[in-house]
């Protein structure tokens, strides 16, 4: 019998892992319900016997599974994706996750010089044993009710007054991509990338990854499971935003932007309301986003519309010397 837990250490135990992830998910769909059940999904997938993912049991009661990720673009990775790093809560909740982050990631391979570890949003004793070890807050994933949005805004034609002042504004209306519009996007496709790639979000902008979002953009119209809505400013496309629907009941606002000079001045704002409309309209009931936590305008939007966290994303950045 072993006395000491912090030898009572399993790993590779694939049938353990599973269970203790699967309890972790069904956890996390309690307290978010519009995740879904979710505990019929296989963290470990059908890769199970290869060495890219690797699942980790501590102590019979905290489990992760790694994944390793390449990209020619961006880097390396290890990561514990979502609900795939679990600490039950208690007491010792901060000592456990460091434990299980040191055995998941132990062994990674040199080039994966980004960890990457997915945590619920309530999960405090995880954020802080993250912070602990080195990491940092990238990503924030939150979501909405879209119970009680009002009727749309789609076609309306809004007043915009600055600063709640009296001073007149050009109104702006609200309306649909199309066809007939499809060209509209050509000046605002790469207003998020280029947001992404400034300070002090400091993301990049690989040219091969701004050619992918440009050709995705382009063919945004045609795809029948987006809306995208467009707010014009006279003719001119001033701001937009791409909604999805993501699974029953549930839209994914996947992304939006404003031209820059003409922020600040409530056409974000009229963009998710009709869009929130549009979806409540449908059915949804919950609308969901994400966004860098760095991007200082939308880290700040969308808390401010509503949006509550639900999910992080925690990322460690190393140098090559550190993994030789
Ligand atoms: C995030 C973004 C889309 C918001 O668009 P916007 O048109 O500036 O949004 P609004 O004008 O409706 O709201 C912005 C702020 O101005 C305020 N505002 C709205 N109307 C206003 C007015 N008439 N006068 C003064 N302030 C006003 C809003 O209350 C809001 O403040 P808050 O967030 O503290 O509540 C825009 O900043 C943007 O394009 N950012 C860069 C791209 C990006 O990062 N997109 C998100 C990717 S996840």
């Amino acid at each position: 019998m072993n006395d000491d837990p912090r030898k009572d250490t399993a790993k590779g135990e694939p049938e353990m892992a599973r269970a203790l992830l699967a309890a972790r998910r069904y956890g996390a769909g309690a307290l978010y319900p519009f995740l879904g059940p979710g505990s019929g999904e296989d963290p470990l997938g059908t890769d199970a016997g290869k060495p890219q993912r690797k699942a980790t049991v501590l102590d019979a009661r905290a489990a992760a599974v790694t994944e390793f990720r390449e990209s020619a673009e961006w880097g390396d990775s290890l990561e514990a994706g979502p609900w795939n790093f679990c600490v039950p809560e208690g007491s010792d909740s901060f000592d456990l996750a460091r434990r299980l982050y040191a055995e998941a990631f132990a062994g990674c391979p040199p080039t994966s010089l980004r960890h990457v570890v997915y945590c619920g949003a309530e999960e405090e004793s995880v954020h802080k044993a993250l912070v602990s070890l080195g990491f940092g807050l990238e990503q924030v994933y939150g979501y909405r009710s879209l119970a009680g949005t009002e009727s749309s805004g789609v076609g309306a034609t809004r007043g915009v007054g600055a600063g709640g002042q009296t001073t007149a504004a050009p109104g702006f209306r609200v309306g649909r991509l199309g066809e007939a519009n499809r060209r509209d996007l050509d000046a605002l496709w790469d207003l998020v990338v280029r947001e992404h790639a400034e300070g002090p979000t400091w993301a990049g902008l690989p040219a091969s990854y701004g050619a992918a979002v440009k050709e995705g953009f382009s063919e945004l119209w045609a795809d029948p499971e987006a809306t995208v809505f467009v707010a014009y400013e006279g003719d001119l496309p001033a701001g937009y935003q791409c909604w999805f629907a993501d699974s029953p009941g549930v839209a994914e606002l996947s992304v939006g932007a404003v031209l820059p000079d003409r922020r600040g001045r409530g056409i974000g704002t009229a963009l998710f309301d009709a869009a929130a409309a549009d979806f409540a309209g449908r059915g949804f009931g919950t609308v969901i986003t994400d966004w860098r936590s760095a991007n200082l305008s939308s880290s700040r939007f969308w808390p401010a519309r509503g949006f509550a966290p639900y999910l992080y994303r925690f990322v460690r950045r190393f140098h090559p010397y550190q993994l030789r």
